[in-house]
């Protein structure tokens, strides 16, 4: 039997594909081939779009992970976590875009963007946020049970705490590996002078990949294995 695929839901758009996913007003969110200075701003745009999209559902699901550890659901603030996990990684993997945008057509486009920058996204401050009440739930949890962090290395992988902790641990590194391919990206495609460099924000950008939601949880990991005075450098 033939499928009817005439539309049945409210909205804009010819297909009930469309006025579900609203992509009529989804991709009419790019600059038009008329209105840009360079072709490769869709590249851009995309690229931007897509990953403040990805971190839409990251910070809903660290949101949410955050109510279950109150509740003390640990196993699914867990699952919830792997998942906005997983859209850092997903983030992290477009950034091999910009490999096929060049510093030169990159600075033709900038006056396009005015004085917009990537630190303003509205999406890596909401995982920023979200995040760091993640971490205080957390601790919060720990301490209201007096479990001490230390006990948490080696992770026990049947301990719902534990599992939770490295999945936060696991968290971290994403975001950190994300941060290392974004360094290299500002340093090949936006021109700037390395870390280190005085006046150049790539010294913050390498600054930033040190940076922990959960810096106990790796305190206490290095603790066990001697390393801790490692766990003091930047
Ligand atoms: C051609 C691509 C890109 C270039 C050249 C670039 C360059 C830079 C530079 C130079 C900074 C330092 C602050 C400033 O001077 O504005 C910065 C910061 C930042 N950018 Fe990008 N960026 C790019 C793509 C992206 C993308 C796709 C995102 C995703 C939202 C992003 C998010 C950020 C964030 C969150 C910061 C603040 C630093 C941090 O928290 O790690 N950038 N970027």
């Amino acid at each position: 039997m033939k499928r009817d695929h005439s539309p049945v839901l409210p909205g804009a758009g010819a297909t009930d594909y469309a006025r579900y996913m609203r992509t009529d007003t989804l991709l009419g969110l790019q600059r038009s081939p008329a209105e840009v200075v360079h072709r490769d701003e869709l590249l851009f745009q995309v690229v931007h779009q897509s990953t403040e999209l990805w971190l839409k559902l990251a910070a809903a699901e660290l949101v949410e992970a955050t109510a279950r550890v109150n509740a003390g659901d640990l196993a699914v603030a867990e699952a919830l976590l792997l998942r906005a996990t997983l859209a850092v990684r997903l983030i992290t993997d477009q950034l091999a875009m910009f490999r096929h945008l060049s510093p030169v057509d990159f600075q033709t486009m900038q006056p396009a963007l005015g004085n917009g920058s990537g630190a303003e996204s509205p999406g890596w401050r909401r995982v920023q946020a979200a995040g760091r009440e993640l971490g205080r739930t957390f601790a919060g949890h720990l301490a209201a049970r007096g479990i001490p962090l230390a006990t948490l290395c080696p992770a026990n992988p049947a301990d719902p705490v534990h599992r939770l902790a490295e999945a936060m641990v696991e968290w971290d590194e994403r975001v950190s590996l994300w941060r290392m391919r974004h360094y290299q990206v500002a340093l090949q495609v936006g021109g700037h002078a390395p870390a280190g460099t005085p006046g150049s924000p790539m010294t913050m950008l390498a600054k930033l990949v040190e940076h922990r939601f959960f810096p106990d949880l790796r305190q206490a990991r290095l603790h066990r294995t001697g390393n801790e005075t490692d766990a003091a450098q930047p």
